[in-house]
């Protein structure tokens, strides 16, 4: 069972502005198509922090840990959850599966790991069994309309959740859990509505408003203690000299307005987010970390320009283990787009970069890097986030020369072999980002930090 920590700065009391905040907040983010190895770099940067805080997003992410032989898979629980004593925060800026969440304590609970650290947002909004209908049912009638729109989502329900944030009458936040007659009300509006949408498809069957108000109870009282404002609670964290991660969810490339649109999910994925994602203005966010593949991926449809469909890709697929985390799905694979990495950074201000999987890439008898676009007749060498247009781009690549040994023992700069030392300085300088670390392995040990030469 999770009892929640009782050490936290007292709720009821609310700091004040004139405070200095001597506390601060850095933030890690994927710069690709997702599943750059965010949750691997988390892990590995928590025990510098007091508190891991997601703020987007929801069960869509699926970030993996791996050390000790031990491999952990969180879909919204933050990755710091995993190191004992440390806060795990789910910001307002989420939509939460509350049966989701609660499977993913108990999994944890059973390899004994302590989720007292848990604290859920109020605000944090709540996906429910008839979001996940929607999700599947709206896919479904673009798949057969065979207009190339269905978006290949993960049908955790994020986008209708997230569209009945937006409608706001019938959505229904964590903190309702606690507020039984709204909840019940709440359902009941919600549940009319999207089964006169669910009509649509005769399989549907109808969703019962009491049932899930029932099966809601125990999931209330497991995660009651847990639930608080998590905005004033951040705030004061600051100003107690704390210190907080902000765990990027999904990536800048599926970012609703910066990313591929409509080929993406329905949140603010980027360090953008983090302002109304968690109530924390820009201002006090510093020192972004970027993550990247030392190649592409991407899950879902949408364009990708770099997308190789050879054996390269077959063995970077088997190689890398590219299947989804969440869905278990192949993932595409391709060259690493600079240009795209270019935009990402721009887009979140990294001020350093994460270079993941490069032991991947090894035994490749040269590496390619996209370093412009062919569009419109045209060399163009800034990024194209409409998927119309993007589609139409053919990437320019620069080859460089591959590397054959096997790296997946290097812990310094130095163990690298020059072939792969060229390839990463190539990335920082068309980049214009520094590189902090080098992973080479899914074991938190199998990183090179590219400072501590
Ligand atoms: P996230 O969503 O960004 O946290 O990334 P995922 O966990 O979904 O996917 C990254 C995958 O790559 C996971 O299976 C990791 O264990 C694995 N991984 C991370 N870094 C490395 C690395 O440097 N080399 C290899 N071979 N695997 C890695
Ligand atoms: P992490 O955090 C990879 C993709 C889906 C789909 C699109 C929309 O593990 O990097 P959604 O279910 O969000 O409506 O799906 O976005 N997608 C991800 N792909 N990693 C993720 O998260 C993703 N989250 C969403 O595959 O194409
Ligand atoms: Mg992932």
């Amino acid at each position: 069972m999770t009892k929640p920590r009782t050490d936290l700065p007292d709720s009821a009391a609310a700091p004040s502005p004139a405070d200095p905040v001597t506390g601060h907040a850095n933030a890690v983010v994927g710069l690709q198509w997702g599943d750059e190895g965010k949750g691997k770099i988390i892990d590995l940067l928590t025990p510098n922090y007091d508190a891991i805080v997601r703020y987007n997003g929801g069960a869509n992410a699926g970030h993996s840990v791996q050390f000790a032989g031990k491999r952990f898979a969180l879909h919204l629980l933050p990755s710091g959850i995993l190191h004992p004593g440390v806060l795990a925060i789910i910001a307002n800026g989420l939509v939460v599966d509350p049966f989701a969440l609660v499977k993913e304590l108990d999994t944890l609970n059973q390899q004994n790991i302590d989720t007292s650290g848990l604290i859920l947002s109020d605000r944090a909004h709540l996906v429910l069994p008839y979001h996940q209908t929607q999700d599947a049912l709206r896919e479904q009638l673009l798949t057969k309309d065979d207009t190339g729109r269905a978006i290949g989502t993960t049908k955790r329900g994020i986008g209708p959740a997230y569209a009945e944030k937006a409608n706001r009458s019938s959505a229904i936040r964590a903190g309702d859990l606690l507020r039984p007659d709204t909840l019940r009300e709440r359902l009941e509006h919600a549940c009319r509505f999207h089964n006169t949408l669910h009509a649509l498809d005769p399989d549907t069957t109808p969703h019962d408003p009491e049932t899930i108000f029932r099966s809601l109870q125990p999931i209330a009282e497991r995660l009651r203690p847990h639930i608080t404002d998590t905005t004033y609670l951040l705030h004061q964290l600051l100003r107690d000299n704390k210190r907080i991660l902000f765990e990027g969810a999904n990536a800048t490339l599926l970012d609703i307005d910066h990313g591929t649109f409509p080929f993406v999910t329905s949140s603010s994925t980027t360090a953008l987010g983090i302002p109304s994602g968690a109530g924390i203005p820009g201002k006090h966010i510093t020192d972004i970390l970027g993550i990247a593949k030392a190649y592409s991926t991407r899950v879902g449809a949408g364009p990708f320009p770099t997308e190789l469909h050879d054996d390269t890709a077959h063995t970077i697929r088997e190689r890398g283990r590219e299947y989804g985390t969440t869905t278990g799905r192949p993932r595409r694979c391709g060259w690493l787009d600079l240009v795209a990495l270019r935009y990402s950074t721009m887009i979140n201000a990294a001020d350093a970069l994460s270079i993941m999987l490069l032991d991947v890439l090894s035994g490749l008898p040269e590496l390619k890097l996209c370093i412009a676009y062919e569009f419109n007749n045209q060399r163009i060498d800034r990024f194209l986030p409409d998927a119309t247009d993007l589609a139409r781009a053919t990437p320019i690549y620069e080859t460089l020369p591959g590397f054959s040994e096997d790296i997946t023992s290097a812990r310094t700069p130095d163990d690298l072999p020059a072939n792969a030392r060229a390839y990463l300085q190539r990335i920082e300088h068309f980049t214009g980002t520094p590189i902090r670390f080098v992973s080479v392995g899914p074991d938190r040990e199998q990183t090179i930090d590219m400072q501590r030469a």
